[in-house]
């Protein structure tokens, strides 16, 4: 038997394949996925893959994303596969495609920015550009470009 890296299958959730290595924790984050997550959740940092050089993996147990939740995920991982497991089977890929808009996970890098303020503000950023992605804050209307942004 060869020496290989085995790492179990899920039952039902999702499974975000094909992440440039590097950003599995990201996608993470991009989920809402945190200590407070109740369920199984499995991050493979750097696997071999035949499309790409190095890959990450990140699997959810119980998970199941909306549309708008898969189309977040493209901002940092835009060639991933989202898949869909019930009772042990793929069912479903995901297409992840850009969304127009983004609320709720970036931050504003502008400090005097009013989401940066104390009142609590869900941000909201408009992606203007796709090549290289280009977001505008709706709030302070600042342009950021996602190295602003992911940090
Ligand atoms: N997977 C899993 N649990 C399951 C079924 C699949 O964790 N019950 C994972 C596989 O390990 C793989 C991904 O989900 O990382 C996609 O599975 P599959 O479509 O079977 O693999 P591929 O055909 O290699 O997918 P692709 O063509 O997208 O590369
Ligand atoms: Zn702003």
């Amino acid at each position: 038997m060869p020496e290989e890296l085995i790492v179990s299958k899920i039952k039902d959730g999702t499974v975000i394949d094909h992440i440039k290595a590097g950003k599995g924790k990201k996608v993470l984050d991009f989920l809402r996925i945190d200590d407070k997550y109740p369920e199984i959740v499995i991050l493979l940092m750097n696997v071999s893959s035949k499309k790409i050089s190095k890959k990450d993996i990140v699997k959810v147990e119980n998970k199941f994303l909306k549309q708008e939740e898969v189309d977040e995920i493209a901002l940092i991982a835009p060639n991933a596969t989202a898949n869909v497991i019930k009772n042990y089977k793929v069912v479903d890929k995901l297409k992840i495609k850009l969304p127009k808009v983004v609320e709720g996970i970036l931050k504003c890098p502008n400090p005097k920015c009013v989401s940066n303020m104390n009142e609590p503000l869900t941000t909201k950023f408009y992606v203007e550009k796709e090549e290289p992605v280009t977001l505008r804050c709706f709030y302070c209307e600042r342009l950021m470009d996602l190295k602003d942004i992911l940090r």
